[in-house]
């Protein structure tokens, strides 16, 4: 008989990754059981309509199939309540994990991080998929989950299922970490693979990244370079223990690589790449995001339009590279599950 832990989590986001991760949730039923000991029970989803709950649970496919049908969670007979907020329902709902899938917001990271702060201070652990509180706020986010004794894990904001956060903050926590380099954002890797590749445009391998889902339809903080540094934003409070903001980020976006320049990187056998990277200064890091030849030898310069990846170089583990083939958010789903599980599965709880 498997001694089965019950956790109530609340989900902010029903869209692409918010679906798919109660997608897993159902999916993965059996297997959380099973290997982690774990069922983990909706008691309340938000999205822009309003919010449903019920701490009892609710029933993930009759809201997968809502969602699919393009309605809002406050449609669900007897739990749903059009117009309440996220927020309020984090104040009134007591579970044991929010989760937060909510879009990024990065200009004062609402709803998101008001909705973080106040589970947090709850006691309530948090797991999110949305980088906006983090590039925002992560020390005060930080120090408020030590004085509330909540945790907080954010592995799906850095390159979707990619597991940069954890592998560094984890894997390499005893190591001195004196380099990051990064391919973090999807999108301009589409567009600089493709225009090297096949010869196209700026424009065409814009739009094709468009059609296939890999570019927002207002794509600039891709393009600009920013998405990428709000993630080395992320690393570096995380793995580097190093408190920067955006302001101390170098960015250049992708919007001067021209088909020429890539033709001639090519022929020097060398890769245009748009890299972000962390490096060691005397007082701290350097950091910068910019578009940058790589060497055919360079672990990140043979990847794929939809792949990232990221190289750790420390001084006790080596040279250590990560890469993902992300053709849909799933993985980025997966990510948000898999720090669920490591907060509470039987194996990451070290209990027998
Ligand atoms: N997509 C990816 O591959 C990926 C990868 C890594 C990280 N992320 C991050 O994950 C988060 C979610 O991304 P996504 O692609 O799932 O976005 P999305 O498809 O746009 O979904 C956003 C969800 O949030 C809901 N929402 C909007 N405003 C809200 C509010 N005020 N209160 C509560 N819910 C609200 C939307 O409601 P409606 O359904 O009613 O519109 C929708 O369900 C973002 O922070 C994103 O940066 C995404």
């Amino acid at each position: 008989m498997v001694d089965l832990k019950q956790v109530r989590f609340l989900l902010i986001g029903a869209g692409n990754v918010g679906r798919r991760f109660l997608g897993l949730v159902a999916r993965k039923e059996q297997v959380l059981r099973e290997r982690a000991g774990l069922q983990l029970v909706l008691s309340g989803v938000a999205d822009s309509s309003g919010i449903a709950a019920n701490p009892e649970g609710l029933d993930l496919e009759w809201i997968l199939a809502l969602k699919a049908g393009g309605r809002g969670v406050a449609e669900i007979p007897d739990w749903g309540q059009p117009g309440v907020a996220a927020l309020d329902m984090v104040r009134g709902v007591p579970v044991d994990l929010l989760v937060d899938a909510s879009p990024a917001n990065m200009l004062d990271g609402q709803p998101g991080l008001g909705c973080i702060e106040l589970a947090i201070s709850q006691g309530t652990d948090v797991v999110t998929a949305n980088k906006a509180p983090l590039a925002l706020a992560f020390s005060r986010l930080d120090e408020l989950a030590r004085a509330h004794g909540a945790r907080l894990r954010f592995d799906a904001t850095v390159a979707g299922g990619l597991p940069a956060v954890n592998l560094g903050r984890r894997d390499l926590a005893v190591a001195d970490v004196h380099r990051i380099e990064g391919i973090l954002n999807l999108t301009t890797n589409y567009i600089l693979t493709r225009m090297a590749a096949e010869g196209l445009g700026f424009d065409e391998a814009l739009s094709k990244a468009q059609q296939e889902g890999h570019a927002e339809a207002d794509p600039s903080l891709d393009l600009e370079g920013w998405d990428a540094a709000n993630k080395l934003i992320i690393l570096a409070h995380s793995v580097l223990r190093y408190p920067a903001s955006l302001d101390d980020v170098e960015v250049e976006g992708i919007g001067g690589v021209t088909p020429q320049a890539l033709r001639e990187a090519a022929a020097n056998g060398q890769q245009i790449k748009p890299l972000a990277v962390a490096e060691r200064e005397d007082q701290g890091y350097r950091l910068w995001v910019r578009p940058v030849a790589l060497d055919a030898a360079h672990p990140l310069a043979s990847l794929g339009p939809q792949q990232m990846g990221i190289v750790y170089h420390t001084d006790i583990s080596g040279v250590i590279t990560a890469a993902i083939v992300e053709d849909t958010p799933q993985p980025t789903a997966s990510a948000v599950l898999r720090d669920v599980v490591e907060l509470y599965g039987r194996a990451a709880g070290g209990t027998p």
